[in-house]
């Protein structure tokens, strides 16, 4: 898609579609006031159609009068200075509405919407990212794939003024590169475990490598692995036919000097529980393990895309989790790369196996900081439901940059406690460590455990369990948390 900023005169604009905004009401933004000054007769047209302006309504017309668009979209957006939110769940059902159109040209006068606490940057970049967003369609899989009847080839950002242009023309930059990565992440994510298979996500690597002389990607077998002592993540693919792959990106984009940051995923492809086999309803769900190591490998796109002046290193912890001959059984103590020990109380607690020694291996970089991303634990959902995804951290300046990011993207999280009085629960007589902290507060003792492999950096830990993919009859990846993850890094290299 094809993203520009423009001042359009709405009488004049020859799109496809042309969307104009009203308010509570039924009252009128500027553009649609000057339409109706044209002959457009909205006031009645509202009237008799019950279009009152809330949020999300919307009202599409044919062969409008007052301007020269085949197609009027009237967009509600509820308050006069709609809030944050409010304004980018507007923005989904206007999209929506367009779903079944054939449109190809696009002009959204949205420059003259004053939103609450935020610029005409992150207007366009909402726009972008929504646009991005509703183009994404699993067909891989399908053998008469449906085609998506709207496929936009060129989307305006209607200015107020000349002053908005260059803004927003670096959020619809921003906004698409985010977009089309997050849309990378769906698609790895929706990939059935038969396809996306460790060695897979690692020929996805070498593909983003390809003919991009900023990106480094090397690719650990399981025999250096052992080398280097990784003991913990190689008992979780013990029991798999699939080899584990630890999967590393280097993004150059500043001096070698520059301390990189650090991105951790956890690359789980399929998740039966090994010995401590999960219960059959709904394991299918089982194959978006590795949705943290899909939200990585969608920055990096977006990294490559956007070319921002920082370091990143991006790791994937990828491995099967299945119950084999070979596989780990309760109680088997393990050694980590850190050189602790760990009794494996439960197989199908094998995240936090795979992500210690990946965390130990980034120590090499010494990293300005380090983010996991993790569909950790079942508990994250009871707790946070899908709204919110979880945050722990040692280090509070951290935690604050992430919420921020989560909160200027909409992609948000919640932070929880980390604190010293949980770590008891994971005690064993046998060994440094469990690998499970019993029945209370199960994603603060997931953290807890890998908040020992952390000590070395300033570290955040994604729960991402209830937020990366949707379950029922919408079921699919959401692309999260790759917004705020971009927001992140984008804003460290500002
Ligand atoms: N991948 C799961 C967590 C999960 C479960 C995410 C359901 C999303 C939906 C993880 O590997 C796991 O099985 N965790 C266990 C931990 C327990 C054994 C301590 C869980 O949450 O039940
Ligand atoms: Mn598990
Ligand atoms: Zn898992």
């Amino acid at each position: 898609m094809q993203y520009s900023a423009k001042a359009i005169n709405a009488q004049k604009d020859r799109s496809d579609c042309l969307i104009v905004t009203l308010s509570n009401g039924g009252k009128l933004s500027p553009a649609a006031e000057a339409l109706e000054k044209n002959g457009a007769n909205l006031a009645a047209l509202c009237k008799r159609e019950g279009f009152h302006g809330k949020e999300g309504e919307t009202l599409l017309l044919h062969s409008p009068t007052g301007t020269q668009a085949q197609r009027l979209l009237l967009l509600g957006i509820g308050a006069e200075k709609p809030g944050a939110a409010g304004f980018v769940r507007a923005l989904g059902k206007a999209l929506d509405a367009l779903k079944n159109t054939p449109c190809k040209s696009l002009a959204f006068m949205l420059g003259e919407v004053d939103v609450e606490a935020r610029d005409t940057r992150w207007q366009a970049l909402q726009l972008a990212q929504a646009l991005e967003a509703s183009q994404y369609q699993f067909t891989r899989c399908k053998s008469k794939p449906t085609k998506n009847v709207f496929k936009p080839t060129k989307a305006v950002f209607g200015c107020a003024g000349q002053k908005q242009l260059a803004d927003a023309d670096a959020g619809l930059k921003e906004g698409s590169a985010i977009g089309r990565g997050a849309n990378l992440t769906r698609e790895l994510a929706d990939l059935p475990a038969n396809i996306c298979t460790p060695s897979y996500l690692a020929t996805e690597a070498r593909r983003l490598g390809r003919k991009q002389p900023k990106l480094t990607v090397k690719v650990l077998e399981e025999k250096q692995m052992k080398e280097l002592g990784m003991g913990a993540l190689l008992s979780v693919s013990a029991g798999s036919d699939q080899p584990a792959k630890l999967i590393v990106m280097e993004y150059r984009g500043a001096a070698k000097s520059q301390a990189p940051f650090a991105l951790v995923g956890k690359g789980i492809t399929f998740d039966t529980g090994g010995i401590s086999l999960k219960p059959g309803p709904g394991m299918d769900e089982m194959k978006y393990d590795m949705g943290g190591a899909a939200s990585v490998f969608g920055c990096v796109q977006t990294l490559l895309e956007l070319q921002p002046k920082i370091n990143v290193v991006a790791v994937v912890a990828a491995s099967e989790n299945m119950p084999n001959g070979r596989a780990t059984k309760p109680g088997d103590v393990v050694t980590s790369m850190s050189g602790q020990t760990i009794e494996v109380l439960n197989t199908d607690a094998e995240g936090r196996l795979v992500l210690c020694d990946a965390l130990t291996y980034v120590e090499r970089y010494k990293p300005q900081s380090v983010v996991d991303i993790a569909t950790l634990t079942g508990a994250c959902i009871v707790a946070l439901g899908s709204q919110a995804s979880g945050l722990f951290s040692n280090q509070d300046e951290l935690a604050e940059a992430l919420l921020s990011a989560g909160e200027t993207s909409g992609d948000r999280a919640w932070r929880l406690p980390l604190w010293d009085e949980y770590q008891k629960q994971l005690d064993s007589n046998f060994a440094d460590m469990a690998n499970i902290g019993g029945k209370e507060a199960g994603s603060v003792t997931a953290a807890c455990f890998l908040s020992r492999y952390a000590d070395k950096y300033p570290w955040a830990h994604l729960d991402v369990a209830g937020t990366a993919w949707r379950t029922g009859a919408a079921k699919g990846a959401t692309g999260r948390p790759v917004p705020l993850l971009m927001h992140y890094l984008l804003q460290q290299g500002s």
